[in-house]
């Protein structure tokens, strides 16, 4: 990206905004949560301060300095009759679906443990993980959340997934597999999916315990008691081993948990798996094959998610940096393919 050039004041400016970021951040939270943003919204030729205050039951004094900041970070501006309105950039935080996903996900997940991020680079470890529970990872947790952290970790999780594994069906099934491992299964989505395209494939479920149990009662409960099993793996333990006979071995959203290491000895494990004609999908979103910079920023910042608050070790990665993986692994890239979705690629690979 190229320099900008700025002026000293605006420069001064920035770095101001990035110092009081939080206060920004946290009084969004708020004029999302209170219905702020909405009841503006709603009041086409703007709304008053009184009558935002009457129409969501906050104080005038509550209302007066979420919109003073507010004003004085873009998100809403004063028509002539000094009346809010929202800007671009208030309707986008209000409304937009990829910005709602990542507010409650940061808000609800990260936000605490981010304080720790320092520590967590300087020791290598998830130091903010403290903030949501006692566990070494945090996978080990994800079955012991609140409801809340819950809901906005996996709509997060699925938010960056679900809306591909369209297009990566009708590529994994061009195949015609009988039989696919997906590794990293976490809620049986993916499962799910392959059997309702499919009548005869049977997929197996490998994941950590905690995981594989919510998974199961998932694709139990639509009726493939009989198509999907379970195999319950921890990539972290001594020497991780995995079943043979898959036809296709999937992994979406998988690999990001892992540093680079854990992923040769993941990516090793499963060509040991494999025979000459098993393909190993793995579908990522690289930060060196996005289109917009609005999405290279959000996968960095996601970067710092792991630093601090998933395992201290692993991040979004380069589409380069996989390759070189790939090959220490023992495996070969036979097809690398670009188009998937918005933001994600599918790199498919077979034994060397
Ligand atoms: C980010 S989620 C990906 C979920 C899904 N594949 C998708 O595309 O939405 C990562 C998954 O890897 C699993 N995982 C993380 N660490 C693991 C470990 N040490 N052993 C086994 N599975 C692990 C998590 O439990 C979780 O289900």
């Amino acid at each position: 990206m190229p320099k900008k050039t700025l002026r000293a004041v605006e420069a001064l400016q920035e770095a101001q905004k990035i110092a009081f970021a939080p206060y920004v951040f946290q009084a969004s939270i708020s004029l999302r949560k209170l219905g702020i943003l909405s009841y503006i919204f709603e009041h086409k030729n703007g709304a008053s301060i009184q009558e935002i205050a009457k129409g969501t039951s906050v104080s005038e004094y509550g209302v007066g300095v979420l919109l003073e900041i507010a004003e004085s970070s873009d998100i809403v501006f004063q028509n002539k009759e000094n009346k809010y309105e929202l800007t671009k950039i208030g309707y986008f935080l209000a409304f937009d679906k990829t910005v709602g996903v990542n507010i409650n996900f940061n808000n609800d997940i990260c936000y605490k443990g981010l304080y720790h991020l320092n520590d967590s680079i300087l020791n290598g470890k998830a130091e903010g993980l403290k903030e949501l529970g006692n566990w070494s990872t945090i996978y080990e947790g994800l079955s012991k959340l609140t409801p809340q952290q819950h809901k906005a970790w996996f709509n997060f999780d699925h938010h960056y997934s679900d809306y591909v594994f369209k297009d990566a069906l009708k590529l994994v099934f061009k195949r015609n597999p009988k039989f696919i491992f997906d590794v990293g299964a976490n809620t049986g989505k993916f499962a799910i999916n392959c059997c309702e395209y499919n009548d005869e494939v049977c997929v197996k479920m490998l994941d950590l315990p905690g995981q594989l149990q919510i998974a199961l009662a998932n694709t139990n409960k639509n009726g493939y008691k009989d198509r999907i099993e379970s195999f319950e793996i921890d990539w972290l333990s001594e020497n991780p081993k995995i079943p043979t006979g898959a036809d296709i071995i999937w992994m979406s959203q998988f690999l990001d948990c892992f540093s680079k290491d854990e992923i040769v000895k993941i990516l090793s494990t499963c060509a040991n798996s494999m025979n000459e004609n098993t393909e190993l999908f793995i579908m990522e979103t690289f930060t060196d094959r996005q289109k917009f910079d609005n999405a290279k920023f959000i996968l960095e910042a996601t970067s710092l998610y792991f630093t601090t608050m998933a395992n201290g070790n692993s991040k979004m990665y380069k589409a380069s940096e996989f390759l070189e993986l790939i090959d220490k692994a023992g495996l070969v890239l036979k097809e690398d393919i670009n188009q998937i979705g918005e933001n994600h690629t599918i790199l498919i690979c077979k034994k060397k």
